[in-house]
């Protein structure tokens, strides 16, 4: 069989791939014995960088990549944390089928804290670089949606995807293998009880394991391993600089958008763990975990629509049921009120009664009273509010969107919300402070106070904000009345 590699010889350091080898690689055939074969396999079992170039094709691997390689091969323990899109998932994709090709018996575990993380992200780039096989490798195995396995001996050779719920937290049990490997991406992001219940397993002498994410939270097992577990995992952080397939654009927008100091730079940019005396209304880590959880959609159906003043603001739309933003926010550049009126209508009437938003809330502020008048006379279920009138618990908070912001905060504090995958609404709710005034009340930063510290304004959070607020209750229109008796929901 050609995955027993027992005997490895020396690691080569075959970088880029020299020409003897090309050729050897390309020589491969079918009619070939293992024993012609042995030789390939045991150079790629101590070093998967030649594997990734002989066997996979990457014709460029990142030198970050290209550490963490070496160190598989020679630790048990690797965890990597990182910015955004430097390239993890493509990295722990070919560790997996390193490690597929080159052991034996070997099981190989991947999961990931969402299932679209799992199977639409992870798998769906495992299959990618699987397909880019040397053909005599890929017709050795089959993919399936989630397990790939040697066809010589599928029982005891493969590797699958397996989701990690809290519900369900087996992700890692019941896999016995003289070689294991678990493979966990956005790590951060999978609940200290999947680990709990797999430390077992994650353990067993000789299993390897390789954890990458971005470092959105200070607890959990995953920050553990940089920190209190430092010795156990060798450990890599990769910042988008560092990687040639992050672009100077996205690195410039985020620092536009949310200040080179913030938290979301920090976690995005440059894979840094976000600091925890910032003092944001509410934490990257409670936005993150939101955007990873599972739920169903249950409650009343809200809008928000905070509509732009200025030329360069966004007029934006958040759609929020009870516990989950159902979507991305919509946002508009350049509208005016009857055009801004008439999408919301449009998209109101389009939708079947049951999706239909209860309320839509709107700021009244500037043209958004325009809007507000236009969408009652075209019969929607509006209501107006100004977010700069006093709240109703006027001990706590000066003004209405202070208010709302907190109702926002204590959404996420249930930690039973959900967010859709959208990195400005969360970008954007991570970014916004509060201060405690010299009468103890709270202020939230205003849009004006982020613009003075060089940042856009919030519109996409503010929005989300605004499903907070709601004037009565049911499905009749409702009359708009600026001095409005307002209630938060
Ligand atoms: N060395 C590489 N050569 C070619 N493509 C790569 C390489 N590294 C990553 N990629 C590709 O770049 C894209 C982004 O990388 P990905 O692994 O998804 O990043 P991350 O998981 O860090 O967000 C993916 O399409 C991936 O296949
Ligand atoms: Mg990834």
């Amino acid at each position: 069989m050609f995955t027993h590699a027992t005997q490895p010889a020396p690691s080569s350091q075959s970088v880029p791939i020299p020409e003897p080898v090309a050729d050897e690689i390309e020589a491969i055939s079918p009619q070939m014995d293992f024993n012609q074969l042995r030789p390939i396999f045991q150079r790629w079992y101590h070093d998967p960088v030649a594997f990734v170039h002989e066997a996979l094709h990457v014709a460029y691997i990142e030198v970050w990549q290209e550490a963490v390689l070496r160190d598989m091969a020679e630790h048990n323990r690797v965890a990597v944390r990182s910015g955004h899109g430097v390239g993890k998932s493509a990295l722990q994709s070919w560790v997996v089928l390193w490690y597929l090709f080159t052991r034996g018996p070997v099981k190989i575990a991947c999961t990931a804290p969402t299932s679209h993380q799992l199977y639409d992200v992870l798998w769906s780039e495992v299959s990618k670089w699987a397909r880019q096989l040397h053909p005599f490798l890929l017709s050795m195995i089959k993919i399936n949606t989630d397990r790939i396995e040697l066809m010589d001996n599928p029982e005891e050779c493969f590797a699958v995807a397996r989701t990690a719920r809290k519900e369900q937290p087996e992700a890692f049990q019941g896999f016995h293998s003289e070689n294991m490997m678990f493979l966990i991406d956005e790590a951060s992001g999978v609940d200290d009880l999947i680990f709990e219940v797999g430390e077992g397993s994650l353990s067993t002498k000789g299993a390897k394991a390789l954890m990458c994410g971005n470092p959105t939270r200070t607890s959990g097992y995953f920050y553990e391993a940089f920190h209190r577990m430092r010795e156990v995992w060798k450990t890599h952080k990769v910042s988008c600089m560092e990687s040639t397939r992050c672009s100077p654009d996205y690195m410039e927008a985020q620092a536009l958008k949310y200040g080179v100091d913030s938290n979301v730079y920090r976690v995005r940019v440059l894979g840094e763990f976000p600091r925890q005396d910032d003092d944001t209304v509410i934490s990257l880590a409670q936005v993150e975990d939101a955007s990873t959880r599972e739920i169903e959609p249950d409650g009343r159906i809200i809008w928000g629509l905070d509509v732009a003043r200025f030329g360069n603001d966004r007029t934006a739309l958040c759609r929020r049921q009870g516990n989950v933003v159902t979507h991305k926010v919509m946002t508009w550049r350049n509208k005016d009120t009857m055009q801004v009126a008439g999408i919301i209508a449009r998209m109101y009437d389009d939708l079947p009664t049951h999706e239909q938003p209860q309320t839509i809330v709107v700021d009244v502020i500037g043209i958004g009273s325009g809007v507000v008048d236009r969408m009652q006379e075209l019969g929607l279920p509006v209501i107006g509010i100004n977010v700069s009138e006093s709240p109703a618990i006027g001990e706590k908070f000066s003004r209405l969107r202070d208010e709302l912001w907190w109702k926002g905060r204590e959404w996420f504090e249930e930690m039973n919300c959900r967010l859709p995958d959208d990195e400005t609404l969360m970008g954007e709710l991570a970014t916004v402070r509060y201060a405690i005034k010299s009468d103890g009340k709270i202020k939230v930063e205003s849009k004006d106070e982020m613009k003075k510290r060089g940042l856009p304004s919030p519109d996409v959070a503010d929005a989300f904000i605004l499903t907070f607020a709601e004037v009565g209750r049911g499905r009749q229109k409702v009359k708009r009345t600026r001095q409005s008796s307002w209630r938060v929901t």
